[in-house]
């Protein structure tokens, strides 16, 4: 499918009261506990290093979520934490593997730039061959799959030229678009993909432009407000049918109901001290 086919794909009669049916897939996934979670430093709006944080909860809150993936019959393989990396535990940001390629992150700030050896040498021992950027990417936080495209963010993590890079490496069309609030600085954290055509964003989170290209793309996207934006709602993972989201974003979770989706709400308060939640801690490993 190319940018051209996503436009042109079906669409819901306008006024039509039954939503489609939604079809779930198994996934693959891939999760780092956070047993070295702090908020040591803070590189983001969400980190407040005078705020204490439950290791104990947090590591509750995460292995809550890893069964929920198991119950739904996805499977989870784990990846080994690093102490004095203790934003490993969001795993989204490791790197990308699609289409049979991998891209290893190069992050943007030094205190994270350990983790890319580590989410490397796991996709080397799974069979890829992951290939490095010259421009920052911060792997899923920023790069999304939908069908067979990848929107990919930046503005405040991955640059716009990693984009042209990553298009090579994976050789998959890729849809740039830019992100203007520092509260959502990873594209994950203001556009969820909930199926292969479908999409909910927060368009504030992004420039005009990008806007405009998203409404041309996908014009039956799901539009969310402030109050589940700002609780990372959008940090969430589908299989096409089950949506595992903050339990807080309460009214996303509703608009997903209603366009037929069945949604499940975690609690990943602990996480969320770091400025991440559901996405942030899941790798896909996409066929
Ligand atoms: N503290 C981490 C950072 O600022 C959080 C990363 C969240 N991950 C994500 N995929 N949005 O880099």
């Amino acid at each position: 499918m190319t940018i051209a086919d996503v436009a042109a794909a079906p669409r819901r009669r306008p006024g039509a009261d039954v939503p489609p049916e939604r079809v779930p897939s198994i996934r693959r996934y891939a999760m780092t506990a956070p047993t070295f979670f702090t908020v040591e430093y803070a590189i983001n709006p969400w980190m407040d290093t005078s705020v204490t944080v439950d290791t104990h909860l947090a590591f509750n809150q995460w292995e809550t979520l890893r069964q929920t993936y198991k119950e739904l019959g996805h499977a989870v393989e784990l990846i080994e934490p690093i102490v004095g990396l203790p934003d490993m535990v969001y795993a989204a940001n490791g790197g990308m593997m699609v289409n049979g390629k991998a891209v290893t992150a190069r992050f943007t700030y030094p205190q994270r730039a350990g983790e890319s050896a580590a989410y490397a040498e796991w996709m080397t021992r799974h069979g890829y061959r992951p290939a490095d950027t010259r421009h920052t990417n911060e792997g899923q936080g920023d790069l999304l799959v939908v069908g067979s495209i990848v929107l990919a963010g930046y503005g405040f993590r991955t640059q716009r030229q990693a984009h042209d890079e990553i298009a090579a490496i994976l050789q998959m069309p890729v849809v740039s678009l830019e992100l203007v609030d520092p509260r959502f600085y990873h594209l994950d954290t203001a556009l969820a993909v909930l199926d292969a055509t479908t999409i909910a964003y927060y368009p504030p989170a992004f420039s005009d432009p990008s806007r405009t290209k998203l409404l041309e793309l996908f014009p039956d996207a799901i539009e969310v407000g402030s109050a589940d934006a700002y609780v990372l709602g959008l940090n969430a993972v589908s299989d096409g049918l089950n949506v595992v989201l903050p339990a807080a974003a309460t009214g996303f979770a509703e608009q997903l109901r209603t366009a037929g989706f069945r949604p499940i709400g975690i609690d990943l308060s602990e996480l969320l001290k770091g400025g991440g939640s559901v996405k942030c801690c899941t790798l896909e490993v996409h066929p």
